[in-house]
């Protein structure tokens, strides 16, 4: 209905009234339902105790984290409620004895359109997954840095600010990669960024790096792909390299876990426990010849973590 957008624009806000007759909304229905969002604390509301018309309505500190100060952002939100439109009208038990399902997202995204998709959420969400990054000095004293599902670029080209002896590959698919070179070209940093264009499910990783970079990558691999990924990973390691993970645990994020194993349920080509506990990305990487040498919390601003592993000697 875009309440967000036209709020925004009105900073001292509009009445009940106005805002019906600005998105063609029914009075009385259109009354009701602002009031509900001030009760939910996404509209500031005056006045509108006694079902007043003129009761005025504006965007709450709330509603500005969601949707920008002008209500006009809010892509991780939008994406969100799109995806919950899509599924709420799905019988649970039905999708459960393998009904076949519309729309059903697939993983990794299968051509350009999807890759933007994807690769512009994680765009507008990057802040807080290098900020977890660079507050933990994971790459501090990386000189070639592999940077594995690095999405457009944005991680690793925000890390160039911080590093300025850090060079940075980006490895991902070929919609992607076309992307990451479209920015690289744009913020005419070709000269410490490079794209290597691979699968990482099929292909092995390009060698010769002192950083191996799985930002946000991981949690959507099941475990068994996890280990093979961190074995490549290991072969893509030379010297006293280290593997660094930058990823949501369950521990800490149980709530947000489950939102997300929800709706895997949905999405097939997700693989199984998709959210893993410190414990199993551990495991993993003992498995995978690594030791673990150091884990960065959670941020007050970030859910991320930063594990930190190295081969073993
Ligand atoms: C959730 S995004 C994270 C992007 C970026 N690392 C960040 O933190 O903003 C996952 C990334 O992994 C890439 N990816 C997924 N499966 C892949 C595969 N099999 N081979 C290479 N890249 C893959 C996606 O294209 C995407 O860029």
């Amino acid at each position: 209905m875009q309440v967000p957008e036209l709020l925004g624009a009105f900073p001292d806000g509009l009445t009940a009234r106005e805002i019906c007759d600005r998105l063609a909304v029914h009075p009385h229905r259109g009354w009701k339902f602002l009031h509900l969002l001030a009760m939910m604390g996404l509209l500031a509301e005056e006045n509108g105790e006694r079902g007043e018309y003129d009761a005025v309505y504006r965007l709450s500190d709330q509603s500005k984290e969601f949707f920008g100060e002008y209500g006009t952002e809010g892509y991780f939100f939008r994406d969100l409620v799109n995806y919950w439109r899509n599924v709420a009208i799905l019988p649970t038990v039905e999708v459960l004895r393998g009904m076949v399902l519309p729309n059903a997202v697939r993983w990794p995204p299968q051509g350009k359109a999807a890759a933007e998709h994807l690769e512009t959420w994680m765009r507008v969400t990057a802040g807080g997954a290098i900020k977890t990054l660079t507050t933990s000095g994971a790459v501090e004293g990386v000189q070639h840095l592999l940077d594995v599902g690095g999405g457009d670029g944005t991680v690793g080209r925000a890390l160039l600010d911080y590093y300025p002896d850090l060079k940075v590959t980006v490895f991902n698919l070929p919609d992607s990669a076309y992307l990451a070179r479209q920015f690289i070209a744009e913020w005419k940093c070709g000269d410490r960024m490079a794209v290597h264009e691979g699968d990482f499910l099929k292909d092995e990783l390009p060698t010769g790096f002192d950083g191996v970079l799985l930002s946000r990558v991981v949690t959507d691999y099941t475990p068994k792909t996890c280990l093979m990924l961190f074995e490549k990973a290991h072969r893509a390691l030379e010297g006293n390299g280290r593997l660094i993970i930058n990823e949501a645990l369950v521990d800490g994020n149980n709530d947000y876990a489950i939102s997300w194993e929800f709706r895997y349920l949905f999405y097939d080509t997700f693989g199984r426990a998709a959210f893993k506990s410190l414990a199993v990305y551990q495991s993993l990487l003992e498995d995978a010849g690594f030791d673990v040498v150091d884990v960065s919390p959670m941020l007050d601003d970030a859910f991320y973590s930063v594990i930190q592993a190295v081969p073993k000697r």
